[in-house]
């Protein structure tokens, strides 16, 4: 069969990695893709938001299912576009992708349903939310509602900051229309956790837990980003923590999602934090988290089409996911400057180093190939060097080595991915 796939990061090209695997695969495309991705996919110069000619792309291809890997798609309604065209395409409908397109949304599902998560108010005026922020207790979460790369998250310490938050994100737009709402959150102290879920609107089946470093800089100091590094498993993710939150929310989600007639089909993330009052759900994501896909798949056994068409068919109860007992890590080398400003087009070597290694993955996030037909930089996060070991503190090692396999002018990377988790390994 043909497959194509939407999206032009690490994620896409950690799926398309997981599709070329299939038996069942011939073929597969990838818009817009990137130059690592074009391993594995033919990949065609279509934006990700260009739906038209996506729709008319897979129809003259006779495509058989379109996998979507990013949000702004999914909350655009892609997928209702490809089904009213009448093709097969796995994500969420726009009506279930405001799980995580609208934090307002989600946190007042999470309000309905009695699922846990920190207590909020919404404000879609700047001064009533300064208003509310002056008998407010310091720490405190200010959001954008809507979707905003991951980054219109932020953490105020005193009072000052959070009226100077409000300002750039409702008046100064810093996020543009995703803070037009704004969600002000209690702010909660714990270990985060990412766990990736299947859906096909009733059944949910767990894939695995990751460990996501978000802070720009070792030790979790500096900017949010997008995501500097992860690992799978995550040892902090224990059996408790698992029961608690198959009892409390993930069924729970998929119920209240079905219940407000907003079936979901696709991937749930659970952005989880592990509080010392149980763990609560920081954000949900309608899609594969970035990086949390380059540690996940590397590690699933099962066929993931098999998988993608019982989301679609409503055959998920019928599956068992099955994943390796290995540890995954994924180290991203980044440009310098991310998440802020960083230059790009800088030339890429050593990335043969990884041919013929199936331990060793290099997933391209950033990356594209110049006019010389050199691979260069092309974005903030560049490459996430990826390794499988035996252990983390194995995989951990490997992924570190093959990253100094690689280089490019303003490489940066974090130098402590994974190390909290070696050490609870250690210590298990
Ligand atoms: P989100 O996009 O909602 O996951 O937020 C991005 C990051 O901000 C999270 O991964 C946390 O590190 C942090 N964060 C979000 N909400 C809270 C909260 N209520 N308390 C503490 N940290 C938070
Ligand atoms: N790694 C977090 C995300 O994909 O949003």
């Amino acid at each position: 069969m043909k497959v194509l796939v939407i999206g032009s990061g690490g994620r896409e090209n950690a799926l398309c990695y997981a599709i070329a695997k299939s038996k069942r695969v011939d073929k597969i495309f990838c818009a817009p893709g990137n130059a690592g991705i074009s391993k594995y996919a033919e990949c065609v110069p279509i934006g990700a938001m260009e739906f038209d000619k996506l729709i008319s792309f897979a129809k003259e291809k006779s495509i058989d299912l379109t996998v979507v890997g990013m949000d702004d798609p999914l909350a655009g309604g892609i997928v209702d576009e490809f089904e009213k065209a009448g093709l097969r395409v796995f994500g969420p409908r726009k009506n279930a992708a405001i799980l995580e397109a609208s934090k307002a949304f989600s946190k007042d599902l999470m309000k309905k349903y009695d699922i846990p998560t920190a207590s909020y108010e919404t404000f879609t005026d700047a001064s009533s939310a300064c208003e509310y922020l002056k008998n407010a207790k310091m720490p405190i979460v200010l959001k954008a509602s809507g979707l905003a790369l991951g980054k219109g998250v932020l953490i105020c310490e005193t009072l000052e900051e959070a009226l100077d938050g409000v300002h750039e994100l409702m008046e100064d737009k810093k996020f543009g229309d995703a803070g037009n709402t704004i969600v002000i959150e209690e702010f909660m102290t714990g270990r985060e956790v990412s766990v990736l879920s299947f859906v096909d609107g009733d059944t949910i089946r767990i894939m695995s837990s990751a460990q996501d470093h978000k802070r720009a800089k070792d030790n979790d100091e500096g900017l949010n980003t997008g995501g500097m590094g992860n690992y799978s498993p995550s040892p902090f993710y224990t059996k408790e923590v698992d029961e608690f939150c198959q009892e409390h929310i993930y069924q729970r989600t998929v119920d209240a999602m079905k219940a407000e007639g907003r079936p979901f089909k696709g991937v749930i993330f659970f952005g989880l934090m592990l509080t010392e009052d149980g763990p609560k759900v920081l954000e949900y994501n309608a899609r594969f988290g970035d990086p949390e896909a380059q540690v996940v798949l590397p590690r699933m056994k099962n066929d993931i089409v098999d998988v993608f068409e019982a989301c679609i068919d409503g055959t998920l109860s019928d599956i068992e996911l099955e994943f390796s007992d290995e540890a995954c890590v994924c180290v991203i080398l980044a440009s310098d400057g991310y998440p802020v400003s960083y230059e790009k087009g800088f030339p890429i070597c050593g990335l043969d180093r990884f041919e013929g290694k199936s331990d060793y993955l290099c997933f391209h996030s950033g990356t594209k190939f110049n006019d010389a037909g050199e691979i260069v930089t092309n974005g903030g996060r560049v490459l996430g060097v990826t390794a499988l070991g035996s252990s983390i503190r194995e995989a951990r090692k490997k992924a570190y080595e093959a990253c100094d396999w690689v280089n490019f002018q303003n490489k940066y990377m974090r130098s402590d991915i994974a190390k909290a988790g070696e050490e609870a390994e250690l210590n298990r």
